[in-house]
């Protein structure tokens, strides 16, 4: 059973009057064995297109892994720890971000990309979709296995689908299979200079 949407609120209570959409995106790791429509998927990247980026340049990329072949090359450059609980999503997406314009580096091309993964993990909420990102990965060696050109930085994979039941995860996971708490506001908002209370 999905955690339901009061339990998410309570175990990440806001201080301040926000969207739901912003606590009931988390990360779980339990997912279904349960094809996402490819319609579904695609109003998930949809929603990306529409991040804000510098000059509107748009850098991010995404390759999708779906087929059982695109899944096994996938899980060739994943850490053993990942692989343990995201082989069951049916689909695995790495985001790369593209650092280069025709006149020269890109600087902002990775937090345009944030901006775009954030975009479409509230979007993916909405869709009744669940989305896990992951660094524990080799990107040298998804680097090769994708064929990514050295113009591209590798940003983060993502595992989405619906989500599962937390007893049906491996040993060890179950019990984290609950939303993470955050910082108070009042720790990453200053005022007028670094440092200063808000
Ligand atoms: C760039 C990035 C890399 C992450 N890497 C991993 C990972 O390799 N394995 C994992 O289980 N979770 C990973 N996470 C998930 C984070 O631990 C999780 O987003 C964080 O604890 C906040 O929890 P929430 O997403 O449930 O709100 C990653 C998240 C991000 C954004």
């Amino acid at each position: 059973m999905a955690i339901a949407q009061d339990l998410l609120a309570q175990q990440r209570p806001t201080a301040h009057s926000i969207d739901s959409v912003n606590v009931n995106r988390w990360s779980p790791r339990s997912f279904l064995e349960k094809a996402i429509p490819e319609e579904t998927l695609l109003s998930v990247f949809e929603a990306a297109r529409f991040a804000p980026s510098a000059f509107n340049f748009q850098p991010w990329r995404f390759i999708v892994a779906a087929s059982p072949e695109e899944r096994e090359r996938f899980y060739t450059f994943i850490g053993e720890f990942n692989l343990n609980w995201c082989k069951k999503a049916p689909v695995l997406f790495l985001i790369v971000s593209n650092t280069e314009t025709e006149k020269g580096p890109f600087p902002s091309h990775a937090f345009d990309t944030g901006a775009a993964w954030g975009t479409l993990a509230h979007e993916a909420v909405r869709q009744g979709l669940v989305t896990h990102a992951m660094t524990g990965f080799d990107f040298a060696k998804a680097r090769e296995a994708l064929g990514i050109p050295e113009s591209y930085a590798i940003q983060a994979l993502v595992a989405i689908g619906y989500q599962g039941p937390s007893d049906a995860l491996p040993e060890g996971l179950a019990e984290r299979e609950v939303p993470s708490p955050r910082k108070p506001v009042q720790e990453v908002l200053f005022q007028g200079t670094f440092g200063q209370a808000f």
